[in-house]
Order: structure tokens, then C-alpha cells, then sequence
């Protein structure tokens, strides 16, 4: 094709040099489509202007161009001798819709799998706060010992040596006294639900989820053939006597005892009893998902409601993905005595724990006092960018709501919190749609929620205002935000 040269470098760059753009500007184009696409990950080292030059035929002032636009578009960083390099957190453009010829399920609730963490995503930890050397230390002496191990089949139910870490870590940290036996290592909540859904035959049954509660275990109940009945919470947590009333048949219960999500209050005394007191009278089963347990910033923890548990109702559920890393996809549950079994045939032959590199690092990690300072530490650091996002928020909306890790702005009653989330995507952010946290329209409250365990670099303000904005491209009066 005359005129058009077609180089094949790292990123197939492609010149025209009969196009009105200029060949800095074509170079900078490509380079940014290249990132966004994902054909440059993260971090990746950039060629010197001089190679990339030479392989392109042109002059090296019209690479540096280039990669000066880049580096002002915060797309590059340029390190000195070292080089230049993709940033680690390129920032956000308006998503074009790409033709995909599978629906995601997941749409409303699950960002980019493996992208690094958004401004106010809710439910990732800190990427900055996590121990990477002494983890990785840890990690490569458990592959290494793995490795000279016999072929064999292990144990179904997890490393025995991280059940028996969990036994004195429950013990002490969420007040469950329970053994090895009872516990079954899986991959993270999720995996812990399926196992209980499955163990305990609950297809075709009612269960009472919070409302507002977590979507994920909502859509998890739905698919498996359970119905979810939503149940309202107020200040003390769980509305006991509205699940009586609505749902006087469900199989069981699935709370978030210590930290309600996304609201964060704590399931009152009086709100245990009634339920521990229901599920025991009437043969129903609590499933408790323990998500933030370890993570309760300001005061101490409440202990679990499994703590409580004398009749054997209660199933506990805790995930190292708040802890440690979503990404290690581990979890466990504790189920009463009578259960064990049970559960450890069905584990066995459906589904089987993990690999047990990663469960005997994380039993070492939490040995050898690691999990509890890296948990001190993630305390701190979230005790002040949630006060951080806070201060930053107050000037622009004035009805706040204090979550467990997160905070949410109230917008007035039908307020297009989904569009507005979905827009703020392309900013680079993602706030969680208060309204798709509810099930029943006559219920459902609108808001943006926050998570506060990320802070960029610049701080929340930035993006705040930036929320702020797409706000009042709605046309939204704040105002009449509600109270809740
Ligand atoms: C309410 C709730 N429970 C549990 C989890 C953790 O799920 P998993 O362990 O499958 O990552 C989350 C994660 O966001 C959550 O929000």
C-alpha cells in the first residue's frame, strides 16, 4: 500500500505518513491504544526512543514527543537511566462498548478481573499495605519443601497444619472454640457457600438474606435454586421477627454478623439471640459470613456468633480475601461436630481444597505472628483513609454514612446511582450503586458506596469532585438526600 509503512514492533505500530496527524501524535495514539487494550501490561519497560526509532524510520525527537505526551497523560513514567515504563495505574478512559458475544452475569457488581483496584472499589484490601517480601519469602520455601513431597492425594478438607493455626486463631481473635475436625479450607466465601449449599441439601429451599446485603451471595443462592428472601436490616442488624414473618419456612439464614455489608453495623445482642433462639427451635441453620471479623477499625471486634452457638445451628464462614489477598482465593467454614463429616465427604469428592503450598504459608504467616502485624497495620492505615475520605467528602455531600471499611453518600429517593457509577468507570473510579444492594423496590435506597482502603496517589479529593460533577449531571438535588 503506498505511503503506508507497516513496522512490526512490540505493539505493531503502524505509520501513515499521508495522514494529517503527525507521526508523534501516531506514535503517542497507538502506544495509548496498545495500553488500554491491555498488549502493554502494567509496569512494562518501554524501547529507548533511540531503538524505537530506528525500528520505525524516524527521527528520535519524534519518539520523545511521543513518549513526552505519554508521560504527561500519566500513561508512561519516564525513570531516569532506567528507562521508561508503562505506569502500574494507567488512568481510566471512557469505556467503548466492546461486542462480546457472552453476556457477563456479573455486570453490575464485578470490574475488570485482575486489573489493579479503582478509586473507591469496595472489597479489595490495600494493594500498598501487603507484606510482599516476608509472603513471598514464605511462599517460596513452602514450593520448594512441596516439591520434594510424594505424589500423594491430600487431605480434602485442607492442610491440617492451617486448620490447627485456625483453631487458636479462631479461639482468640473471634471467641470459636472448635478443632481441626471441623474445619474445611476452600476457596474464599464463595467456595464455603457452595460447599454448605451442597452439604446441606438446601436446593429448593427459602434462605433470608439481608437487604440491603452482599448481591454476590444474593445471585449465588438464585443460581444454585435456593430463594433468596430479602430481609430487612436496621441499626442492630437483621430484622428477626420479619423473617419469621416472611419467610417462616427458609432453611436458613445468611448474615453478616459482624459487620453488616455495606452498612457496618454490628448484629445486636438482643438481634443473636432471637436468631440463634429461631434456628434452634425450629431446626434452621445460620450461616454466618465473618468477611470482616478481623478487620473492625476503632474498637474491638465483637466475638462471632458462632461463639454463641450451644445448639450446633451456627456455620461460620471467614476469607483470607479482606485479610491477605482476594487473589490467593482462600477461605474456610467452620461447621459444628455433627456436620464434620458430612462436609468432609462432599468435599472430598466435589470439592476438594487447594493446593497446600499456599495453605501451609498462610499457616505459617499467621505462626509466626505475621497475619496479626500485618492486620495492626491494615488497621491504621484504613482508620485514616476512611477519616481521609471523610474530610474529603464532607464539603461536596453533606449526607454521609459511616460503612465497616467504606462510606456511603445518600442521594435522594430514585436517584440514578447506577448510571452514575457506571459513568465514574471511565474516571477511573468505582463506586458501588447503593440501590443494587436492595432487592425490593418499594425498599431500596439510593447512594453511591465507597471504598476507603485505596487511596490514589493525589488523595480522594480529586475524585470526589469528580463524583461531585457527575452528580449534578444528573440533576440531582442533594438536598433531599435521605437520612438512613
Ligand atoms: C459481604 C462479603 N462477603 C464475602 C466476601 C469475600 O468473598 P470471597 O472470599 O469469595 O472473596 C466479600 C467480598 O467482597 C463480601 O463483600
Amino acid at each position: 500500500m503506498p505511503g503506508i509503512d507497516k513496522n512490526s514492533g512490540p505493539f505493531n505500530l503502524t505509520l501513515n505518513r499521508e495522514a494529517r496527524a503527525g507521526l508523534s501524535e501516531q506514535i503517542r495514539s497507538e502506544i495509548t491504544q496498545a495500553i488500554r487494550e491491555g498488549r502493554l501490561k502494567a509496569g512494562a519497560r518501554m524501547p529507548s526512543c533511540r531503538d524505537l526509532a530506528v525500528q520505525l524510520g524516524v527521527a528520535r525527537g519524534t519518539v520523545r514527543a511521543a513518549y513526552d505526551m505519554l508521560a504527561d497523560s500519566q500513561l508512561l513514567v519516564a525513570k531516569g537511566a532506567a528507562g521508561t515504563f508503562v505506569t502500574r495505574y494507567p488512568p481510566a478512559t471512557p469505556a467503548k462498548a466492546t461486542p462480546s458475544a457472552v453476556t457477563m452475569p456479573l455486570s453490575d457488581i464485578a470490574y475488570d478481573f485482575d486489573a489493579p483496584p479503582l478509586t473507591f472499589q469496595m472489597g479489595v484490601p490495600a494493594e500498598d499495605a501487603f507484606p510482599v517480601n516476608v509472603w513471598s519469602r514464605i511462599l517460596q520455601r513452602h514450593a520448594r519443601t512441596m516439591s520434594g513431597r510424594p505424589m500423594s492425594y491430600p487431605d480434602p478438607r485442607g492442610s491440617l497444619a492451617l486448620r490447627q493455626e485456625l483453631v487458636a486463631w479462631l479461639a482468640m481473635a473471634r471467641g470459636v472454640n472448635c478443632q481441626a475436625e471441623q474445619i474445611i479450607i476452600t476457596n474464599g466465601y464463595a467456595g464455603a457457600l457452595g460447599l454448605i449449599c451442597l452439604a446441606m441439601n438446601f436446593h429448593a429451599s427459602q434462605a433470608w438474606i439481608e437487604e440491603p446485603g452482599y448481591l454476590l451471595a444474593c445471585k449465588a443462592l438464585a443460581l444454585v435454586g435456593i430463594e433468596p428472601v430479602p430481609i430487612s436490616v436496621d441499626e442492630q442488624g437483621i430484622l428477626v421477627s420479619e423473617g419469621i414473618a416472611r419467610a417462616p419456612q427458609a432453611s436458613f439464614a445468611l448474615v453478616t454478623a459482624g459487620q453488616q455489608a455495606p452498612l457496618g453495623m454490628t448484629l445486636s445482642p438482643v438481634r443473636r439471640s432471637e436468631l440463634l433462639a429461631w434456628a434452634e427451635e425450629n431446626n434452621r441453620w445460620i450461616v454466618d459470613d465473618d468477611y470482616l471479623g478481623e478487620l473492625q477499625l476503632g474498637s474491638r471486634a465483637a466475638p462471632a456468633l458462632a461463639s454463641l452457638d450451644t445448639a450446633g445451628r451456627v456455620m461460620h464462614i471467614g476469607t483470607f480475601s479482606k485479610t491477605l489477598s482476594p487473589s490467593l482465593r482462600l477461605g474456610f467454614v467452620v461447621v459444628p461436630p455433627a456436620l464434620a463429616a458430612r462436609f468432609a465427604d462432599i468435599a472430598a469428592v466435589v470439592a476438594p481444597a487447594s493446593s497446600f503450598v499456599l495453605h501451609n504459608a498462610v499457616a505459617e504467616f499467621l505462626r509466626e505472628g505475621h497475619f496479626l502485624r500485618h492486620l495492626r497495620r491494615m488497621k491504621r492505615i484504613y482508620a485514616d483513609r476512611l477519616e481521609k475520605m471523610i474530610e474529603a467528602l464532607t464539603p461536596s455531600f453533606p449526607e454521609l454514612r459511616r460503612g465497616a471499611l467504606a462510606v456511603v453518600i445518600m442521594l435522594p429517593p430514585g436517584s440514578a446511582d447506577r448510571a452514575i457509577a457506571r459513568e465514574a468507570l471511565a474516571w477511573g473510579m468505582a463506586p458501588s450503586p447503593l440501590s443494587a444492594w436492595y432487592q425490593r423496590d418499594e425498599l431500596r435506597q439510593y447512594g453511591l458506596v465507597l471504598g476507603a482502603t485505596n487511596m490514589p496517589r493525589e488523595g480522594f479529593l480529586p475524585g470526589v469532585q469528580k463524583l461531585r460533577q457527575l452528580v449534578d449531571a444528573h440533576g440531582i438535588s442533594l438536598s433531599l438526600a435521605v437520612k438512613f
